[in-house]
């Protein structure tokens, strides 16, 4: 029998064994219901066991599972051509998570700065707080010491800026920079969307140095914000958008997408992988898709944010513990001046499921189709636990 010592300690797991699932439902092994506001950090995006995506996998796995990037499928072609075509974007590469597209962006960069401007053109700038990924690429632009500093020497000409101020960046930036990244809301390193006019004096900026400028959504992406890409938000479009995540709804799948004049600066060898855009993935993701752009979930996302912003707010209003209610669509954080993990502790006692961002917030990422009903419950036990928490202290 296999015991929790065999696995190498990388989690702080909280102590339950699931089982099953349901919409935003899970149950443990003793049959206890939780409600599910972590959605596999914002994987789960149409919820557990959604009976589109079960279909899908069903059918498909029936029909052609792997082939390997030697030949193209059908489901490949089709997903390639919707994400283009909802996007403003002409290239992309497939892979299976968000650090693997993270490392595309990186080295996109690398070529484009090297055809561009001779080897020196190879220096990558990032944003302090941020997060990218574990891979030593993603990790080394991931701006925050307590992932990078046990695995120095990380890669090489990368260079840590302060996120949402022009002239931090404008003090590194030069002809040897290649590329840029930045989350356009910063998840893991505390829900921190960017200024909108920063964001367009940035986009300006790497145009004149000519530049990639490389937008992260991997956590922000598919529709989370209330648009399908984050950027659309913001009214710039970057050269390329690293995706994963919610991209297949808990299908391991990800996703570069770039421009032609980025994606471009790839050649046959450049790089590749094992099962990157496989037709299991490409059909599982593209059903996400039409639910997300068809099947009204969209639509579920600007309304159902706009009424838990509401009710966070009220709670606000209760609690002098609560500082803001932060983000945008269902991507959103409550900053609190107590310890986040003691509310999150006790919602888990109270069976709702939450995680943390940066030092003091709460991360609430209900899956994209949730209903009214799920977020009167989540905040009714916030609520509570919040009350509870403050007759303490
Ligand atoms: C913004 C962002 N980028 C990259 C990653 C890494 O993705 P993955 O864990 O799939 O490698 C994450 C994961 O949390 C993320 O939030």
């Amino acid at each position: 029998m296999m015991s929790k010592n065999n696995f190498m300690n990388t989690y702080g797991r909280f102590d339950v064994v699931f089982e099953k699932g349901n919409g935003c439902r899970l149950y443990d092994v003793n049959g206890n219901e939780y409600i599910d506001f972590i959605s596999g950090v914002a994987v789960n995006c149409l919820g557990h066991s959604n009976p589109a995506i079960v279909k899908t996998i069903s059918e498909q796995s029936a029909t052609l599972m792997h082939i390997s990037n030697y030949f193209w499928s059908t489901k490949l072609l089709e997903l390639a051509e919707k994400l283009c075509s909802y996007s403003d974007h002409q290239q992309l590469f497939f892979c299976n998570s968000g650090t693997e597209a993270v490392e595309v962006g990186l080295k996109l960069a690398r070529k484009y700065g090297r055809l561009k401007g001779g080897e020196n053109k190879n220096e990558i700038i990032y944003m302090n707080n941020s997060f990218h990924g574990r891979t030593m690429g993603a990790l080394s632009v991931t701006g925050q010491g307590k992932y990078q500093d046990n695995f120095r020497p990380l890669i090489g000409n990368v260079k840590e800026v302060k996120f949402n101020d022009i002239e931090s960046i404008k003090s590194v930036i030069s002809e040897n920079t290649c590329g840029v990244i930045i989350e356009p809301i910063q998840g893991e390193g505390g829900i921190n969307p960017v200024d909108k006019k920063y964001i367009k004096e940035l986009r300006a900026l790497c145009d004149k140095y000519d530049v990639l400028l490389i937008f992260d959504e991997v956590q922000c992406g598919m529709g989370r914000t209330g648009k399908l890409f984050a950027y659309q938000q913001f009214d710039v479009i970057p050269d390329v958008i690293c995706m994963a995540k919610g991209i297949a709804g808990g299908f391991p799948m990800g996703a570069a997408l770039a421009t032609e004049k980025a994606g471009s600066a790839f050649v046959p060898g450049d790089h590749g992988n094992t099962f990157g855009g496989n037709p299991l993935a490409c059909s599982v993701s593209l059903t996400v898709l039409h639910e997300i752009m068809e099947g009204g979930v969209l639509e579920n996302v600007n309304e159902k944010s706009k009424y838990f912003i509401n009710s966070l707010n009220k709670l606000k209003e209760k609690h002098s513990v609560i500082k803001e209610v932060k983000g945008m669509g269902l991507l959103l954080g409550i900053s609190v001046s107590i310890n986040p993990k003691d509310i999150i502790d006790k919602c888990f006692e109270n069976k709702l499921l939450l995680t943390r961002a940066g030092s003091d917030v709460i991360r609430l990422l209900p899956p994209l189709n949730v209903e009214e009903e799920y977020i009167d419950k989540a905040v009714e036990i916030i609520d509570k636990v919040i009350t509870e928490i403050e007759a303490g202290l």
